[in-house]
């Protein structure tokens, strides 16, 4: 089967195309410094996978209207935010293969940028009264920032477990997943169980979408953003947990200690990324991914078939094989 994104889009090719041109005014500002990064940001824009999934979301529950557009910029318009910020807090210097808005603009304004789509996705949802809408987003909102502060928590103390490891990430990645899927079928569902269903839907593959993630951060392929930052920045996620689970108690010191004390070495970094791959720590995170890709599989096939239930089960698989 192939699953390029071209292909998974067709069936609202041209919603997304109409998206594009009403996303860029919705980020539009008089301020000229705004104005300049707005079109930085735009000039490269991500795999739009959030819109994708509003799209097709609103359509495997009715039909697209002009709600369906609205909740696809405001989740857009709240994943920009949302990346900006991760880059100050990540103190990460490229996104989407070009440098962060931190890097050249540095942090202040980065947060400020970031504050400054959060607002036009609120005022865009209450100037047409789509509380429904903006229930939904804020609740991710939310649980974004807990799950970016439980994982800052976490890695201070380098306690994680399994269990916390998913719960930061369902929190931070999978929530504003499953709200695009939960904000498109809202727009034109009949019932609230629809609604419920894609929210459920959308977060086993936020949370298949987070572990692939984790995984390009241990992979030699270029992919747009740095890699290895992770346990620089001391983020254990599931490879290293699974790997230090499976260690004596001396191996568990010493690779403790690399990361608690070496984590800005690159040879000491190197070798927990070859420890963690001993241990089978990515065979292990791929199977769990895998897990969560098959819930999600199990959810969509209660649907009746149709071209938007064939492509979201197409971007499920392209979620767990993409390449970036
Ligand atoms: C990146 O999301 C942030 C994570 C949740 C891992 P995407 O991979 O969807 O980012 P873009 O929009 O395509 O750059
Ligand atoms: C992803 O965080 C979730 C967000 C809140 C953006 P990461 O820090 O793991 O994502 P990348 O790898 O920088 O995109
Ligand atoms: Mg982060
Ligand atoms: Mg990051």
């Amino acid at each position: 089967m192939k699953k390029g994104l071209t292909e998974i889009k067709q069936p609202v090719e041209a919603e997304l195309r109409r998206f594009e041109v009403r996303f860029k005014e919705d980020m539009r500002s008089q301020v000229p410094l705004l104005d300049k990064i707005t079109y930085y940001i735009v000039q490269r824009k991500g795999k739009q996978v959030r819109p994708i999934l509003v799209f097709l979301s609103a359509k495997i529950s009715g039909t697209i209207n002009d709600s369906t557009y609205r909740a696809a910029s405001f989740v857009e318009l709240l994943h920009t935010a949302t990346l900006v910020h991760d880059d100050v807090v990540d103190d990460a210097d490229e996104r989407r293969g070009y440098f962060s808005v931190n890097a050249i603009w540095k942090n202040k304004i980065a947060v400020l940028v970031g504050d400054y789509f959060l607002s036009k996705g609120l005022l865009l949802a209450l100037d047409n009264r789509e509380h429904e809408l903006l229930q939904i987003i804020s609740r991710a909102v939310r649980d974004m920032s807990e799950g970016e502060l439980l994982q800052i928590e976490k890695a201070r103390k380098l306690d994680i477990d399994e269990s916390v490891y998913y719960e930061i990430i369902r929190m931070k990645t999978a929530s504003l997943i499953a709200a695009a899927c939960a904000a498109g079928a809202a727009s034109t569902a009949e019932t609230k169980e629809t609604t419920e269903k894609m929210r459920s839907f959308g977060e086993k593959i936020g949370l298949a979408f987070q572990i692939k993630d984790d995984l390009f951060d241990y992979g030699d392929a270029d992919v747009g953003k740095p890699r290895g930052i992770d346990i620089k920045e001391k983020k254990m996620t599931l490879p290293l947990i699974f790997a230090l689970n499976q260690s004596t108690r001396k191996e568990k010191r010493h690779i403790i200690n690399l990361i608690k004390n070496h984590s800005e070495n690159k040879a000491k970094v190197q070798e927990v990324i070859r420890f963690v791959k001993e241990k089978g720590g990515l065979e292990y995170a791929r199977d769990k991914m895998n897990e969560f890709k098959s819930e999600a599989l199990g959810i969509l096939r209660s649907f009746p078939l149709s071209d938007a239930r064939d492509a979201l089960e197409k971007l499920v698989f392209y979620i767990t094989e993409r390449a970036k």
